[in-house]
């Protein structure tokens, strides 16, 4: 357990999360996740972020502050640039061991600190522009960016080393270990946090990408050297390389996103598994990469991440008591929650006695901003002209993926 030094005065901190534990009690983290916080020094001492009482997470956290020479008694300000208990749940303990350290956040940071840890003094609300003297030249200055990833987010600005303290703007999944800066990691490191990151996106961020562009826009004319996120690699190196991968994630919500398909499924007997692998082969013959998670035997969040990604869906679903698969009513009604909005999508699927999926969908997919062709259901096992049908479905979603959406 140690702190790492973003510059001689500014400190990275994190706690690696391994767990079987739920983030946010939905998303699944095999990989675990870090806390990342921050402390920076000047005549005063600045701690950005905290954790939650989450798997030792205060304690390692205590751990490198340690290393550092300092412990949770030296801080006296207390910066929270996002109030989910992922940064603030161990909030109240800290103030029990530190009364004396100012808790600083936005305005609606503030009312948050007040609503779930009932402290009511010692805080401060700032706004974009404002700034913190820590003494010895350390001057911090705040951005507000609302809803990245709450209404009351901002990001902690250091002139002096270029760092930028980000929340949860630049994240991932995925512990970190014994390194945390972008130049420590493989290429095949980066590869895993870049699948990660996706998914973070797409799980946690992607409802806001109107404001992640928004916020990106305020931060021209910075001049970024590290970007400092409270999940994930600290980029020192190439700083501006999840700058932009954000704003490409951002720019999926309206597509176009990838030359991808993402194909959901679900079957119950095989039925609809033959028909889509009639679909697949008619994909495979145009060569346009595809991705497959079969529902609901792989979670809903890697789900989310192919779809968001992708710029072509195919949803393979039975009709199942006149109605859809239920495991795929979750999937597209986490997907409109999610906005995987702008895609061009493809639904197939198999009935037993009587249809009725068709319907349900149809309604479900309202509001989506897709673009749905002409869907194919059968009755029972498909014919050889429903895999004709399919195959040729197929090939046109797959040919509309390469070439993008006719112009109207
Ligand atoms: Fe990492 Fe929205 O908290």
């Amino acid at each position: 357990m140690k702190a790492y030094p973003i510059s001689d005065s500014v400190y990275c901190l994190h706690a690696d999360i391994d767990t079987d534990d739920l983030f946010e009690g939905i998303w699944p983290i095999p990989e675990g996740v870090s806390l990342n916080s921050y402390i920076v020094k000047g005549e005063k001492i600045a701690l950005i972020d905290l954790v939650r009482d989450w798997i030792g997470a205060p304690t390692q956290l205590s751990d490198e502050l340690a290393s550092i020479g300092i412990s949770f008694k030296d801080i006296d300000y207390l910066i929270l640039n996002h109030l989910e208990p992922d940064h603030t749940g161990w909030l109240a303990e800290f103030k029990a061991l530190n009364p004396k350290a100012e808790i600083i956040a936005t305005g609606k940071g503030v009312e948050l600190v007040k609503s779930f840890y009932k402290i009511t003094e010692g805080l401060r609300a700032v706004k974009t522009g404002d700034t913190l003297d820590l003494g010895a030249g350390k001057v911090l200055s705040f951005v507000e960016a609302p809803n990245v990833h709450w209404p009351e987010t901002m990001v902690t600005w250091d002139a002096g080393s270029g760092t930028l303290f980000a929340c949860d703007a630049f994240g991932s999944f995925g512990k970190l270990g014994d390194r945390v800066f972008d130049d420590q990691f493989s290429a095949k490191e980066h590869e895993f946090f870049e699948r990660e990151s996706l998914r973070y996106y797409a799980n946690i961020v992607s409802s806001f990408s109107v404001f992640v562009e928004r916020a990106v826009k305020k931060l021209e004319g910075l001049e970024i050297k590290c970007i400092a996120p409270s999940h994930g690699i600290v980029w020192r190196t190439e700083p501006m390389k999840i700058v932009e991968r954000y704003l490409k994630y951002a720019r999926y919500m309206n597509g176009p996103a990838e030359k991808k398909i993402a194909i959901i499924w679900g079957s119950m007997y095989g039925n609809t598994r033959k028909g889509l692998d009639a679909v697949i082969k008619g994909i495979e013959a145009e060569g346009v990469p595809y991705s497959i998670r079969r529902v609901p035997n792989e979670d809903v969040s890697y789900v989310l991440a192919d779809a968001y990604e992708a710029s072509g869906l195919v949803l393979a679903m039975p009709t199942y008591e006149y109605a859809m698969f239920p495991p795929m009513a979750y999937a597209i009604d986490i997907m409109k929650r999610k906005h995987v909005h702008g895609k061009t999508v493809l639904r197939v699927g198999s009935w037993g006695w009587v249809g009725g999926a068709k319907k349900e969908y149809e309604a479900a997919v309202e509001g989506l901003k897709w673009t749905c062709m002409d869907m194919k259901e059968w009755a029972g096992a498909p014919a050889d002209a429903d895999l004709a049908e399919l195959e040729a479905k197929g090939r046109e979603l797959a040919r509309i993926v390469k070439e993008g959406p006719k112009a109207e």
